[in-house]
């Protein structure tokens, strides 16, 4: 059976290129016009004695779309037989991508439009640059014009081959590329005997062959909790089903609380037409079997597919406030009923969208396409955009509450929380000490607690640790390393370097220098730690006395002295993750001490670090 959602299509490229061209010329090829509509565009064309263009057609079709109502997106429908397509266009680039990048009117699939004369050019770079922009991986492309080239199968294969350099280096694979004579219709709908070397699908085929994407129905369950209503002895929580469908009986789990309860009833009135399930797109009210504790902002899901909790997270967005966006700015992330604090922590890449060049990385002006790092206040549950668009979506909202901008959230690349946020374990007892934290102290002559060195590879963790560890020891301390290698090479042997397993290696280092602290011994502890959230889990686990150190010398300085040879190896490609070189390090915003390395020796930096334990550890 042939799918009967439309498949909704964007068209880009250059309108000299033909773009234009192709959808009037597909629109007539599938009898998709208002009868007499062609008639009336030729006739006023040849009144003002101008030759008859396409492109005049699809002209006349916006005009009268624009009377009335305004709108930024125009859909076209092709009225083919087999699978309906709907052709998304926008009159102008930068209403267009606004309306891509925010998610308002996405595609499903994208169609690039180049002139066979011309071939690869600048131009057409920028237009296919656009469609990573806007969430797309794969394009067919329509290469027009092919009456310029005498419909040659030599000069068409050589231009199939420029543009498949071009669509790798852009991370885009060409579903078809498909040579057209759009004016004539050579190719849209029709097979031409003019290309009869030709064995691919025409430019219709090639859609229509498009696999759509799920229906929303069809997805994970994704249901926004909009309020909490206390209603009798009952509370109803209310909300919006934004993909998938839930049955009474079924098992949510509301994240980011991560509680779980069954669905007791969905509400209904008048009572008594209570449905036993719903799906997408409807707002409901549900009753659970236990009295959980939900709030506003949290979304339910099914246990078998859960959205993903993160405090930080890639988006791509589009800047609307005059006010240029800048890293470090603090905005109001808003997505779905989640809201919270969010501060640019980076912005990776800008492009302009009415020029389509790409800006410089210091901020986002107006009417810019950014990819940025946003880190929130506090954990949100989202989905990757590409997958579940109406739970990877969010806007950010300036101070007075409007709407600053918009886009897609990647959450891939950062770590999903889950696993360090719930417990599995049920039923525990913390037992506690019979020997009191102040009893060590006063036996041990100091303190317990934390020394929290972080910092680049070869920024002199390691050494300094030791150093300070001897000074210490042979002052009376209790004082023991925890070293990055160390714990590597046992504890930590089943971890890597990807940024999940830094968090679980971190995680742990962090819970063992807590029992170490708890135990009465100073623990200095030598990691990179080289993500923010993962050090403030670690000093939340250790509570009281614990002291981030950050071991300071600059990237230079660490790749110069290389003293395990590992930046000379990362250089060469040889280690994959390598932090300043391929991974990030995210250096503390307000660490306890700075231990500047790149300016001070040893001697110098240890004295500094052993005159400080003396005064925050013993008193
Ligand atoms: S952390 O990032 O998870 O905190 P940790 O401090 O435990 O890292 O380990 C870092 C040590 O592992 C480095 O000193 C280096 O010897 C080694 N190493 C191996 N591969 C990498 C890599 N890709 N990035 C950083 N360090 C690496």
């Amino acid at each position: 059976m042939t799918d009967q959602r439309p498949l909704r299509v964007v068209m880009v490229g250059h309108v000299d290129h033909g773009k234009s061209t192709v959808i009037g010329r597909l629109l007539h090829e599938t009898g998709s016009l208002p009868p007499g509509k062609l008639d009336a565009v030729a006739a006023a064309s040849s009144r003002r004695g101008m030759p008859f263009e396409w492109a005049f057609l699809l002209d006349a079709l916006q005009l009268e779309r624009d009377q009335g109502i305004t709108v930024d997106v125009s859909e076209i429908r092709l009225r083919a037989p087999g699978r309906p397509i709907t052709i998304v266009d926008a009159p102008g680039h930068v209403e267009f991508l606004r309306n891509m990048v925010t998610g308002a009117a996405a595609a499903d699939a994208a169609v690039l439009v180049i002139d066979a004369a011309e071939g690869v050019r600048d131009q057409t770079r920028r237009h296919a640059g656009l469609l990573p922009l806007i969430g797309h991986r794969q394009v067919v492309v329509a290469v027009n014009k092919v009456d310029l080239i005498g419909f040659s199968a030599e000069r068409f294969a050589a231009l199939e081959a420029e543009l498949a350099t071009l669509l790798a280096g852009l991370n885009l694979t060409a579903r078809a590329v498909v040579p057209v004579a759009a004016r004539d219709g050579d190719n849209l709908v029709a097979a031409s005997p003019r290309l009869g070397w030709y064995r691919g699908p025409t430019l219709l085929q090639a859609l229509q062959d498009w696999p759509g994407p799920p229906a929303a129905e069809d997805q994970p369950l994704r249901l926004a909790i909009q309020d909490v209503y206390k209603f009798d002895e009952r509370r109803i929580l209310a909300g919006r089903i934004e993909s998938g469908q839930l049955a009474v009986g079924d098992t949510l789990c509301f994240s980011p609380g991560e509680r779980r309860s069954r669905i007791a009833s969905i509400e209904a009135w008048p009572p008594g037409t209570a449905p036993m399930a719903a799906g997408a797109g409807m707002s409901v009210g549900i009753t659970l079997a236990d009295p959980i504790f939900v709030e506003r902002g949290e979304i339910a899901s099914h246990e078998a597919d859960l959205p993903v909790l993160t405090d930080v997270f890639h988006g791509r967005l589009f800047w609307l406030k005059p006010a240029a966006l800048g890293r470090g700015d603090r905005l109001t992330l808003r997505l779905c009923t989640q809201e919270t604090v969010a501060v640019v922590e980076e912005i990776l890449a800008v492009t302009d969208a009415a020029r389509l060049e790409a800006l410089g990385t210091g901020a986002v002006p107006a009417n810019a396409i950014a990819e940025v790092v946003l880190r929130c206040r506090r954990v949100v549950a989202l989905d990757d955009g590409r997958r579940l668009p109406r739970t990877g979506r969010f806007v950010l909202l300036d101070d007075d509450g409007a709407i600053a901008g918009g886009g897609i959230a990647s959450p891939a690349g950062h770590e999903d929380l889950r696993r360090r946020l719930v417990r599995k374990a049920d039923n525990l007892t913390e037992v506690a000490s019979h020997v009191g934290r102040p009893e060590r102290a006063r036996r041990n002559g100091h303190a317990g607690g934390v020394l929290w060195l972080t910092g680049l590879s070869g920024s002199g963790k390691s050494t300094l640790a030791g150093e300070l560890e001897r000074r210490l020891f042979d002052r009376g301390c209790q004082v023991f390393v925890l070293d990055g290698d160390n714990l590597r090479s046992g504890l930590n042997a089943d971890l890597g370097f990807s940024p999940e397993d830094r968090a679980e290696n971190i995680r742990r280092a962090g819970a063992v220098a807590a029992l170490m602290a708890q135990a009465g011994f100073i623990c200095i502890t030598a990691f990179i730690s080289p993500y923010r959230s993962d050090r403030a889990r670690a000093r939340q686990a250790c509570g009281e006395g614990f002291h981030e150190i950050y071991v300071q010398a600059d990237l230079a300085t660490c790749e110069a002295r290389d003293p395990k040879g590992l930046y000379a190896r990362a250089r060469a490609g040889k280690i994959a993750e390598f932090t300043g070189i391929s991974a990030p390090y995210e250096a503390p915003e307000a660490p306890e001490l700075v231990v500047d390395t790149a300016a001070m020796g040893v001697e110098e930096a240890v004295d500094g670090l052993v005159s400080y334990v003396t005064r925050v550890f013993v008193k």
